[in-house]
């Protein structure tokens, strides 16, 4: 039986501006992840990293700030920055795909190379004022490397185990690979919790039924192509076409005091919050291409009131996630 529902981090979208609109207008989830931030070797994290972070731009929600580190200095040093601002758990990506990360052995770099992953938590585990948990993929380049790399974690003691049931080339769209989930559930010494295209609550009731030793499940894109997701999976009622225009407006508004008052700024966020969203929606195809291409925020005002005048809202997303 699933009894924790986690917000996935997705960078670019659901930052403190989305979580706290999100959050005032639907909520539902247990906890949400944040974007990761990078430390450096210096030990400092950007300006906007510190605004993500900072207790009062995320009020209202259980939230775990995630880093992003192959080096267990950094580890220890995001783990007691994280507890200043009052945090109680800390987050390490190994899952993060893109070429620029893995390149330098971080995210799901860290998978390619199982002895640095586990020089790293060998290095911080024992001196962290928080606990640790992990968000992984099941391999870097094949499922096959899933046992040795589970073997690693179950050395240490992580709060938590989140699976993204994909190898590092598939990024978000490649084959899912449940055995390895099902190897996880069997053989983890720490509690795992599951990720990986999740969008309807039909579709995590098949997965309950399907895995019902598992207990967690962590969503993101299904999460922001329908905001009432986390509601809907605790009985509460579908987002009403309504509620979805006030909060599409609420957060257009927020983005726009976010930038300083550039609209257009505001209109490109709104952008990549409706690559996922437009999927709630029938008859998408002539007003998605729009939304793929508008050039300023009056362009796509006039593109949102036209998707909520004129197109079918259904009771739950469809389509892919990419
Ligand atoms: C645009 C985007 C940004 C993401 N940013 C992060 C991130 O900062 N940290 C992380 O661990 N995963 C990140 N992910 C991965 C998601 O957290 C999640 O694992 C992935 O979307 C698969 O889950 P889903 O199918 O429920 O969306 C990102 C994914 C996307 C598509």
């Amino acid at each position: 039986m699933i009894r924790r529902y986690d917000f996935a981090p997705l960078d670019g979208i659901t930052k403190a501006v989305y979580r706290r609109v999100w959050q005032r207008f639907f909520g539902g989830a247990d906890r949400c992840f944040i974007p990761y931030f990078s430390p450096t070797k210096e030990h400092l994290i950007t300006k906007r990293e510190r605004v993500e972070l900072l207790p009062e731009n995320n009020p209202d929600a259980v939230l775990v700030p995630q880093v992003m580190t192959n080096r267990a200095p950094e580890l220890i040093w995001a783990a007691e920055t994280a507890q200043s601002f009052g945090y109680r758990e800390l987050n390490l990506n190994a899952g993060c795909p893109s070429g620029t990360i893995t390149a330098k052995g971080k995210g799901a770099g860290l998978l390619a190379s199982p002895d640095t992953l586990d020089a790293l938590l060998d290095g911080a585990c024992g001196k962290l004022c928080l606990p640790l948990s992990v968000k992984a993929r099941i391999g870097f380049a094949n499922p096959d490397e899933f046992p040795r790399l589970l073997d690693i974690f179950n050395r240490y003691p992580l709060a938590s185990l989140t699976l993204h049931v994909r190898v590092r080339k598939d990024k978000y769209s490649g084959a899912l690979h449940y055995d390895a989930f099902r190897y996880a559930l069997r053989e983890s010494r720490n509690p795992v919790s599951y990720n990986g295209d999740l969008r309807t609550v039909g579709e995590v009731s098949a997965f309950a039924e399907r895995f019902p030793d598992a207990d967690a499940v962590m969503i993101g894109r299904g999460a922001v192509a329908d905001p009432a997701l986390f509601r809907k999976l605790r009985g509460g009622a579908a987002a009403s076409r309504d509620e979805l225009r006030d909060f599409t407006a609420a957060l257009f508004d927020a983005y726009t005091i976010f930038y300083g008052g550039q609209t257009g700024h505001a209109a490109q966020r709104m952008r990549e919050v409706w690559f996922y969203l437009i999927h709630l929606f029938d008859d998408t195809r002539r007003l998605n291409k729009a939304m793929r291409r508008f050039r300023t925020a009056t362009e796509y005002r006039a593109i949102a009131d036209e998707i909520f005048r004129e197109l079918p809202l259904r009771s739950d997303s469809a389509g892919d996630l990419i």
